[in-house]
């Protein structure tokens, strides 16, 4: 379906993204660019997805947290260590500094932070039987609530000696990210993003999941648009200014292909086998370029 630009504001109105600033002097030719961009065929982001100063403002505070979350873990994890630590830490940083972890009852889910070991891909449960052993790659994957504003990020742990394949697949996988990210550039597509992300794994032997991929985030958890890392350039769509999204793909050693477990209905594995790796960042477009939000 066609996204149909809502009415536009007369030149001397209000702007529609409540800066109080008149129409003109604010979004005005925003929407001349965007509606320009949609004739010729490339698809636009709805308004409720451009960003306010405000809410940016609150996604940064939100980030704060999120990120000493993840720096925490860093600090903690080790071998020995179950997952079930790592959610009862997660909860003790979030809470602790005035947070709420988005992911606890989420579509029911029930821990407060996603923990995948090796061929688990993502949506890995903490568990007080899940013990982290010498040469683990572990994606800890951490979303947090701040007066209604998300943030989310996930990052790679690697336990004790981790073999060089394994290591190599952590590595490439946040140049994949990086690689990604330098793609971020307003009013190009997300296409261009996930095109050069898909070719720097694919580069490398790896393949990147297909079924699973980023969104939008802000007042809402998931929001528009949904992001995948398999797109080619110059399609999906606009990335304009003013939009927030993550880049989180998940790259796997051996096939793209993955299996839900049947019996938690949540963790996603590799069908092979293999080991898969994922790093996330949440980044805002900017009108030169892109800030990064969390890492
Ligand atoms: N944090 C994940 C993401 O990157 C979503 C996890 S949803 C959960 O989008 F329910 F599994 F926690
Ligand atoms: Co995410």
């Amino acid at each position: 379906m066609i996204y149909r630009m809502p009415k536009r504001p007369e030149r001397n109105e209000p702007c529609w993204c409540g800066s109080g600033k008149k129409y003109k002097n604010c979004h005005a030719a925003f929407d001349d660019r965007l509606l320009a961009c949609q004739l010729r065929g490339i698809q636009i982001p709805p308004r409720k997805i451009i960003k306010t100063p405000e809410d940016i403002e609150g996604i940064k505070k939100s980030a704060v947290i999120n990120i000493a979350v993840l720096d925490e873990v860093g600090k903690q994890i080790r071998e020995g260590m179950t997952t079930q630590a790592i959610d009862d830490l997660v909860n003790e940083v979030t809470y602790g500094m005035g947070g709420t972890p988005a992911d606890l009852h989420y579509q029911g889910f029930p821990k407060s932070v996603c923990t995948s070991v090796n061929e688990e891909v993502c949506h890995g449960i903490p568990s007080a039987d899940v013990i982290l052993k010498n040469g683990d790659i572990v994606n800890v994957d951490c979303s947090t609530i701040l007066n209604g504003y998300y943030s989310d990020s996930s990052r790679m742990y690697m336990i004790g000696e981790v073999s060089e394949d394994k290591k190599k697949l952590v590595e490439v996988t946040r140049e994949c990210v990086q690689i990604g990210l330098e793609q971020v550039i307003p009013w190009h597509t997300l296409g261009d993003m996930g095109s050069a992300v898909n070719a720097h794994a694919k580069a490398n032997g790896y393949s990147v999941v297909r079924e699973i991929g980023g969104h939008g985030c802000g007042k809402e958890f998931h929001e528009d648009p949904w992001v995948s890392y398999v797109s080619r350039a110059g399609e999906e769509m606009l990335m304009a200014p003013g939009m927030v999204f993550t880049i989180e793909p998940m790259v796997n050693m051996g096939t793209h292909r993955i299996v839900e477990d049947k019996k938690n209905g949540w963790t996603i594995r590799t069908a092979d086998g293999k080991p898969s790796a994922q790093w996330e960042i949440q980044v805002l477009v900017t009108e030169t370029g892109h800030e990064v939000l969390t890492w």
